[in-house]
C-alpha cells in the first residue's frame, strides 16, 4: 500500500497512540471478564484481587478461544475451553490439563495500560512513536469538584469519524433536534467561525452563542482527544445554568464506535443534589432521545458518504477535525515506515 492509502486507512480505523474510554467503571468486575473491541482488536478486561483493572488481548494463547468467555481465578483469567490461565501481563501462568507444560511462563499476549477516571475505564493503544502512554489529560470539568454529572455511553453502528464530525457541526442542533425541549430555539441560519485555542479549536455559530447548541471546542493533547459543548437549559430543568457535555469517541472497528458523554452542571450543595435527583427522575430520558436522534441519523448515512459529500461554509469544524486526524495519522505512518526501513537494513 502506498503512504497515502496507509494514512487513509489509519484515519478510518482510528489513531494509535491514544487513550480511549472503553467501558464504565462499574462494568469491569472482579468475578467476570468484560470483552470488547478497540480499533478492531478484541480485548478483555477484569479486576484483579487489589481492584486494579487488567487488560489483554481477548485471545487464548492455546487455541484462540475468547478469554472473555472464561472466569477469573485469583486475579488471573482462565480460559473456558481447556482451562489455561493467563495473567494481566499476558503471561501464561498455568496449563492445568498438562503438568509442567512449556507454555507456562511465556509472555503470549499483548497487554494494555489502563486508567480509571470519572466512572470510565481508559485503555492506551500504543503507537510506534508513542509506545509508552503519556499521562491521561482529562477535561477540566472532570477534574474539578465544581462540576457534577453523569456518564452515558452508547454504541453506534457508524465509523467514529461520523460521530466526531457530528460534534464538530453545531448547526445540526436546531434542525435534527428541533423537537427537543432545550434545542428548539434560535435562528436556523448562521455562519460559522473557527478559532484556534491553546489546545485545539473552537467552532461557533456567529450569531447564536447562548441560544442553542452553538459551539463546540475540541482539545487535542498528546495521547488523547475530547470535546465539549453547552446545551442551554430552561429554568424548569433545575439550577445551574447550562448543561455541559464532555464527549469522547472510541473506534470499536471501522464501522462501529462507542460514544462517552458526561452530562455536567456546575452546581453545589443543595442545588447539586436537587439537580442530580431531577436528572435521574425526569431529565435523563429527554437527553437519551436527543442522542438517539444523532445515532439514527449517523447510522443511516452510508459508510462512504464522504466520497460524495458537498461541504459548505458550515462544515468548517468538520473539515478541521478531519485535517487534524489526517495530520496525526501521517506522523504515525511515517514513524512506522521509518522504523520498518531501519529494521530492513
Ligand atoms: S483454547 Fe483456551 S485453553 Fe484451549
Ligand atoms: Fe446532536
Amino acid at each position: 500500500m502506498d503512504k497515502k492509502s496507509l494514512i487513509e486507512e489509519r484515519v478510518n480505523n482510528g489513531l494509535l497512540g491514544q487513550w480511549y474510554p472503553v467501558a464504565k467503571s462499574v462494568e469491569i468486575k472482579a468475578d467476570a471478564p468484560y470483552g470488547t473491541r478497540l480499533l478492531g482488536d478484541k480485548i478483555v478486561l477484569w479486576r484483579d484481587g487489589s481492584g486494579a483493572i487488567q487488560c489483554i488481548e481477548d485471545f487464548c494463547p492455546h487455541r484462540g478461544a475468547p478469554l472473555s468467555y472464561g472466569e477469573i481465578h485469583e486475579g488471573n483469567i482462565g480460559c473456558r475451553y481447556h482451562g489455561v490461565i493467563v495473567d494481566g501481563e499476558g503471561v501464561v501462568q498455568r496449563v492445568p490439563a498438562m503438568p509442567e507444560c512449556a507454555l507456562e511462563g511465556r509472555k503470549a499476549l499483548k497487554s494494555f495500560k489502563v486508567t480509571e477516571a470519572n466512572d470510565a475505564v481508559f485503555v492506551y493503544v500504543p503507537s510506534v512513536d508513542q509506545p509508552e502512554p503519556p499521562e491521561l489529560v482529562l477535561p477540566k470539568e472532570l477534574v474539578s469538584d465544581e462540576w457534577t454529572g453523569f456518564l452515558c455511553t452508547s454504541v453506534w453502528e457508524t465509523n467514529y469519524r461520523y460521530a466526531l464530525d457530528n460534534l464538530a457541526d453545531p448547526m445540526h442542533g436546531c434542525y435534527l433536534h428541533s423537537e427537543s425541549f432545550t434545542l428548539a430555539y434560535g435562528s436556523k441560519q448562521d455562519l460559522m467561525k473557527l478559532d484556534k485555542t491553546d489546545d485545539g479549536f473552537r467552532i461557533e455559530r456567529v450569531g447564536q452563542t447562548g441560544e442553542n447548541f452553538d459551539w463546540t471546542e475540541f482539545e487535542l493533547h498528546p495521547g488523547v482527544m475530547f470535546c465539549f459543548l453547552d446545551i442551554p437549559y430552561p429554568p424548569a430543568a433545575g439550577p445551574g445554568g447550562f448543561m455541559r457535555i464532555v464527549g469522547f469517541v472510541s473506534p470499536i472497528d471501522a464501522r462501529t464506535c462507542k460514544v462517552f458523554f458526561w452530562r455536567l452542571r456546575k452546581v453545589e450543595g443543595l442545588a447539586r443534589d436537587s439537580w442530580r435527583f431531577l436528572y435521574r427522575a425526569k431529565l435523563e430520558p429527554n437527553h437519551w432521545n436527543v442522542l438517539e436522534q444523532d445515532r439514527v441519523m449517523l447510522e443511516g448515512m452510508p459508510d462512504d458518504a464522504r466520497k460524495r459529500e458537498m461541504l459548505y461554509q458550515h462544515d468548517l469544524g468538520v473539515s478541521r477535525i478531519r485535517q487534524m486526524l489526517t495530520r496525526a495519522a501521517k506522523t504515525q505512518i511515517e514513524a512506522e515506515l521509518a522504523e520498518s526501513q531501519v529494521a530492513a537494513e
